[in-house]
């Protein structure tokens, strides 16, 4: 048997596996590595979950962000981004009509917009859409805050909070942000996320400029060691306003790859098949899920900002309505055998 195959069965054996063989695994996995690794995944997911989906609704209630990541479409310095803010009213009827349409999980996203949304205004809304269901989960994807901030929203309700690591290596990470942010703030925030009870989520992009084998190995000896509730991987998308426009997008199959690798690595971890991946292959999502993935995250903002919540070019679903993705996303999932689960899906 193939060494990567050999490393395949360890990992899911051990849970981990050293550097060196995370390098091997990177530098020589075929396509025939990435089948018996997916189908392995999926009897893992299967075991555990069924071949039902979770569903999360996605708010995506501002795209004003104070940082400058080098990858992200909506970076401050992208002058040609049209800026918009949700109101607290329109929050609201988003997840009212998330609800009707089955969602049990809503997950606010922005950029780091605190001056508008400071967390007083946050744990307000966290407050108010408990009261109106109180059976659904709030998840929140604000970038990084300091511990009390956190803390207040976990007081107010929050139940989860997705904060990718983006990558583990400190060297990496500096190429893909301005110096005014910290890889170790990055890290703490999601260790304090932890210790205050969220269920929390880590991840990367795949194929994200300078990124190297040794920086994927780097990343899951960080999954393996910090152990997120949550894993949001998708491959990175150019964008044609920031500097990384000419950079190629991250592989598909590389993409895949790690979602079987994280689901045989942590077997009841919640693992998204990514709106990204649906952009980079009209049936990404679809692989995903036959990879190891175990939820989907439909899109719930007000279709008259979709489009400006551009994080990289092309992105799918903006066009669509609630209702649009809702029915979509089912069909998916019914033709390739699985459910939509109308619930919270929490870590368990
Ligand atoms: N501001 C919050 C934060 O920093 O976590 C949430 C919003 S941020 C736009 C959400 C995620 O989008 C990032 O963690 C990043 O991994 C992803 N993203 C940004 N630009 C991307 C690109 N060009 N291609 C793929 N994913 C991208
Ligand atoms: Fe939105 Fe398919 S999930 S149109």
């Amino acid at each position: 048997m193939a060494a990567v195959r050999e490393l395949i069965d360890k990992l899911n054996t051990d849970k981990t596996l050293s550097k060196e063989e995370w390098l091997t695994v990177f530098g020589g996995w075929t396509d025939e590595d990435r089948a018996y690794a997916a189908e392995l995944a999926r009897k893992i997911s299967q075991s555990v979950f069924g071949k039902k989906i979770y569903i999360r609704g996605i708010v995506e209630f501002s795209n004003v962000c104070k940082n400058d990541c080098l990858y992200c479409g909506i970076r401050c310095s992208n002058k040609n981004a049209q800026r918009y803010r949700l109101t607290d009213e329109e929050i609201l009827l988003c997840c009212d009509e998330g609800y009707d349409y089955g969602f049990r999980t809503f997950v606010l996203q922005s950029g780091e917009d605190y001056k508008a949304y400071p967390p007083e205004r946050m744990a307000d809304i966290v407050r108010r859409i408990k009261k109106a269901h109180p059976d659904c989960a709030v998840t929140l994807s604000l970038g990084e805050l300091e511990r009390d901030a956190l803390l207040l929203l976990k007081e107010a309700g929050a139940d989860r909070y997705l904060l990718r690591h983006e990558t583990a290596n400190k060297e990496h990470y500096g190429k893909l942000h301005p110096e005014s942010m910290s890889f170790e703030h990055r890290m703490n925030c999601l260790k304090t996320l932890k210790e205050l009870g969220y269920q929390t989520g880590a991840g990367i992009m795949v194929g994200s400029p300078y990124q190297t084998n040794e920086c994927l190995a780097d990343d899951m000896l960080f999954l393996a060691d910090f152990k997120p509730h949550m894993i949001g991987i998708g491959p990175f998308l150019p964008h044609k306003d920031t500097p990384f426009r000419d950079e190629p997008a991250g592989s598909y199959e590389l993409t895949l790859f790690l979602l079987s690798l994280c689901r045989i690595m942590l077997p009841r971890v919640l693992l998204p098949a990514t709106t990204a991946l649906g952009t980079i292959r009209p049936d990404g999502r679809e692989q995903g899920v036959l990879s190891g993935a175990n939820v989907i995250m439909p899109n719930l903002s007000p279709t008259a900002v979709r489009k400006k919540y551009m994080l990289y070019d092309g992105k799918i679903c903006t066009e669509d309505s609630t209702d649009a993705c809702k029915s979509c996303v089912q069909a998916r999932m019914k033709r390739i055998g699985y459910e939509v689960e109308i619930s919270r899906g929490d870590y368990k």
